[in-house]
This record gives structure tokens, sequence and C-alpha cells, in this order.
């Protein structure tokens, strides 16, 4: 990074270990939680993918950051259709990721240095591989075996077409035909069929799993597509020919059905029933922020991704109506907000907001819009380094299902998963020993956490400032609103405890009168004479 140096506020945050383990009330309530994707995160035993023990390795980093929690992505035995969100036993580890006892340390080790565990839970799916589906395979047409999933005859004179008109998130129909003649149900991959919510023993057993992790110690869980385990009765078909996305305004019979909440419901006595504030996020697309703000009513999950505002454009005027429809929304049922701007299934951010180096610009800048909100935040692992998304991986690297199944909505999510650079040189830049299972582009090098530590214009550096501001400033995450001050057009302005936000959206700099001190910028920027030229694409925070 060449750019000048940007003003860094100054004073030390509390060292991590110092951090009190339940002074803070309701801590998920404003905490930045960081999301590892384990098998591009650290690889400890050096065989190309990431694992346990590297995550466990990697944790001062994670407390060094800022992080409150860390939630990891699945590490369940699985055969990886999909990234390990295919589990075929929810209460082992994958040897590709390491073994119980690795998981245990990890969670020890974490919880020593005042970080948080949350893990990923996946109740919509197995893996074809798990023993239930194995047994419904083994199973006749219409036998208990196959009734923990959802099991139909075909339509057309043999039974030859699909039970129903649904099509997989990730491109084809929703439907795999056995060869006595059934079909399954599966809204993903084929390897992944549709557990059916309504038979009692599924409810039951992800009871025990949810308790197995909360007995070794987890502080809460992602719930993998948490408004899709209940389907409409009927399985009735959609009538329209439109491809199946994630989110969307249209009313499906397979997502965010009500049905979803008396499950979630459920969790949240359980959940309660453990002490430490064990929490349930959400992973839940829902069409409006309003149906959104269901999933976090009291006495349901914690939190729930704000997706609406990762979706929305570089933009002042939408981000301004997604903010104030997102916290409206979720203030309605006594919820924060859980802002995020990138994870494993979307296109970096610094690509979607156009790539180079506005791309980055506007990235650092809408990170700190987003640390400067009332809520919490998810950080995709590699946000703080500015990564982009790589967009020219080889076909023959690539893992992701959709890629593989023509139209899939999320055909291209390989390229957010490169491993990520720890140091400037060697093999795969400090992942692990033994090269990383998606090559790393060589520009990598210099976005390492090695090359950028110490660097105040660094992306890391800033992210590192404005968590070290978010812990001494508490009134920044809590609260539920933000006052908008009067500003021209492409320019947001906001006032939050001791604090005013800036963002010029513009391409070209901006001339405002200076709100307060200085003590963040994500660009170069000096105020003159009461003045201040906020530069294209950033973000300044003032103290006031
Ligand atoms: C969620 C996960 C995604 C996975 C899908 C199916 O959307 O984030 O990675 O492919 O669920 O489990």
């Amino acid at each position: 990074m060449t750019q000048e140096l940007a003003p860094v506020v100054h004073g030390e945050a509390p060292a991590a270990a110092d951090r009190p383990e339940d002074a803070q009330t309701d801590w998920w309530r404003s905490a930045v939680i960081y999301q590892v994707y384990v098998r591009s995160f650290a690889d400890g035993d050096g065989d190309g993918v990431g694992d346990l023990p590297g995550v466990r390795a990697r944790l001062p980093y994670l407390a060094e950051l800022g992080a409150d929690a860390v939630w990891l992505t699945p590490f369940y035995a699985s055969p990886q259709a999909d990234g390990g969100y295919d589990v075929a036993d929810y209460r082992t580890v994958d040897p590709l990721f390491g073994s119980l006892a690795d998981a245990d340390d990890l969670v020890r080790t974490a919880h020593e240095l005042g970080l948080r565990v949350i893990v990923d839970i996946v109740p919509n799916h197995t893996s074809d591989r798990h023993a239930w589906f194995r047994a419904a395979l083994a199973d006749r047409h219409g036998g208990p075996d196959r009734e923990r999933y959802h099991f139909r005859p075909g339509k057309g004179v043999n039974g030859e077409l699909p039970p129903n008109d649904w099509e997989s998130v990730f491109g084809g129909p929703a439907w795999t035909r056995v060869p006595d003649g059934d079909w399954y149900l599966h809204l993903f991959a084929p390897e992944q069929p549709d557990l059916d919510w309504d038979h009692p023993e599924v409810r039951e057993e992800f009871d025990r799993i949810l308790r197995f992790w909360l007995d070794l110690g987890v502080d809460g869980f992602r719930i993998d597509v948490a408004h899709g385990m209940v389907k409409a009765p009927g399985l009735p078909d959609i009538g329209h020919q439109e491809q199946v996305t994630m989110i969307g305004s249209q009313v499906l019979p397979f997502f965010d059905q009500d049905g979803v909440h008396e499950i979630h419901r459920s969790w949240r006595r359980l959940l309660d029933g453990y002490p430490g504030q064990r929490i349930g996020v959400a992973e839940a697309w829902a069409p409006t922020p309003e149906r959104m703000a269901l999933y976090v009513r009291p006495d349901e999950l914690h939190q729930a991704f704000n997706f609406h505002f990762l979706r929305c454009d570089w933009d002042a005027a939408a981000m301004r109506a997604v903010i104030d429809e997102s916290l409206a929304a979720t203030v309605s049922v006594g919820a924060p907000t859980t802002w995020v701007l990138s994870n494993h299934d979307v296109v970096r951010h610094v690509t979607r907001y156009g790539g180079g180096a506005t791309g980055l610009r506007r990235a650092r800048a809408a990170a700190m819009l987003m640390l400067a909100l009332p809520g919490s935040v998810y950080v995709y692992q590699g946000e703080e380094l500015g990564l982009p998304e790589v967009t020219d991986l080889p076909d023959d690297v690539r893992q992701d299902p959709s890629f593989f199944r023509a139209n899939g909505q999320d055909g291209l999510r390989d390229g957010c998963r490169v491993p990520i650079p720890w140091t400037a040189g060697g093999s795969s830049y400090g992942f692990g020993s033994g090269g990383s299972w998606l090559p790393q582009p060589a520009s990598w090098a210099g976005l390492s956490v090695e090359a950028q530590t110490g660097d105040p214009a660094s992306t890391l550096e800033l992210y590192r400032a404005a968590l070290r501001l978010r812990r001494e400033l508490p009134g920044l995450g809590a609260g539920e609103s933000v006052h908008w001050q009067d500003a021209p057009e492409g320019v947001l302005a906001l006032a939050r405890p001791g604090l005013a936000c800036t963002v010029n959206t513009r391409s070209t700099p901006v001339e405002l009168p200076v709100p307060g001190r200085l003590v963040l910028s994500s660009e170069p920027a000096t105020p003159t004479g009461g003045n201040i030229r906020l530069p294209a694409h950033s973000c300044i925070w003032w103290a006031i």
C-alpha cells in the first residue's frame, strides 16, 4: 500500500485476556463476530486444506484484531459435496479438519483469549451419506426410514416427472429419482437431501446435537438455511418458471414458511437453559426486513444476518434507506440489527463495489460505515485485508457444487473462498506448508497480514483502528437509531454517541464543515479552515 498515512486515534484496547467473561450483558447485541471459513483460514497439517489446529494457532490474531467472537463454518464429518454443508455425522469432526479433541482445544483457547465461539449447524438437510439417508435408500416406497426426508412418487404416466416444479438453489430440479422410482427433495445439491421437520425424531435429534456442542462449550450456533426447514403442506407447485433465489420478493412454498418459527422458539428455550448467553444467529433469507425481523423476536433467535444491507449498491440514498428500514424492523421486535458485507457465499465486496482501487476505497468506507452503526457486525475472513474476489480460477480447481449445475444462482462461490495470505512469501503465503486447495493470486503477497501490519495506510490497520475505537466508544454498537444530518447528495452524515460519521459515495471530493475532531479516515484527509474536503469514496469518523 502506498497511500499516505491516514490519521488514526491512539489508545490501547484492553488486552483480550483481561476481558471479563460476562461483564457485558447481552454481549451479542453489539459484538463484532469474525467468520472463519475453516478450509481457507489456516492449515495446521500441511495438506492444503485449513483445519481446526490451524484456526487455533491463529486465534491471537483475531483477539488482537478486536473480534469478540468467531464463527466457524462446518467442520463435521462430511463427503464435502458442498464444502461441509453436507453433514454425514453431526457429532464427529471430519479428519480433514482435525478431531473432537482439536475442537475442544480450540474452544478452550478461544475462551482464554476472551473470544466466544459460534459453530455452524445445518438442519435443513443432511448429507446423502448420513446414516438416516442410507437407511432411507435401503427402505422401500412408503417405508418408515423414508419418512425423515421428503420422498414422493413422481408425476407422469410412469412417475418419470418430478413431484413438483421446485428448482434447486444450485440449479436444476430440486428432486432426484432413486432406483425404485421414488423421488427425494433437495433444495440444494442432490447430495443434500432435505429433512422432514414434521418428523418428531428429526426435532429430537437436533436438540441432542445442539446440546452436544453446548456441553462442549460453544457459545452459539449459526443456523444454516434457518428459513427453509418447513415446507408448505402438500408441497405445492410454484407455478412459474423463475429460478429459485435465496432472496427475492416472491413468496415461496419452501422458504420463510411461518412454521419455522416454532422450531427457533424451541431452540431459544434450549439455549436459555445454558449459562453464559449462548446465541442463535439465523441465516434466513426473507423477502422484506419485516419478515426478517420475525426471526429475532424476543423468544426466537438472537440475530439474523442483514442481507438487505449486503446487497445494497454503493449509493448513498439506497444505503440510508436500507439502514433505516433495517433498524425500524428490528427495533419493532426489540432486537439488534446484524450487519454484514461479505461471507463465503457472495462475491467479496471490494469486487462487488467495482473492484480495483475504487472498489477497495468503497469497501474500506463501507466497513467504517458498518462499524459505526448500532448492532452486531460480522467480518468475513480476509475482508480486513481488503481481499478482492478471485475471478480467474481455472475450472479444474473449482469445487462449488453450483458451478457444475447449469444456471445455479451461486455458481461463482469459489472466488471468495481462496485461502487467505498471512505472510509475504513462503508456501501459500503462510496459509500452510503444503500449498493451498485453491490457488492464490501472486498479488496477494502484498495483501498479506505480514505486509499490512504496521502500515497505517493498510486496510488491516484501518480495521484494527476502527475496532479499537468501537471498543473505546461502547455507545457505538449499542442503541438502536442513527441521527442523520443534512448532507449534499451522495454524502451520508450521521451522528452516534460520541461520534460523527461522514461517507462520500461520489467519485469527486466534497467540501463540508468539520463536524468534530478527526479520529479515523479511510483515505488521507486533512481539515483546513474549519472545512474538510471529503475524498471520493471515503469515510471519516469524528469525535464529537
Ligand atoms: C447456506 C450456506 C451455503 C450452503 C447452503 C446449503 O446458504 O451458507 O454455503 O451451500 O446453505 O447448506
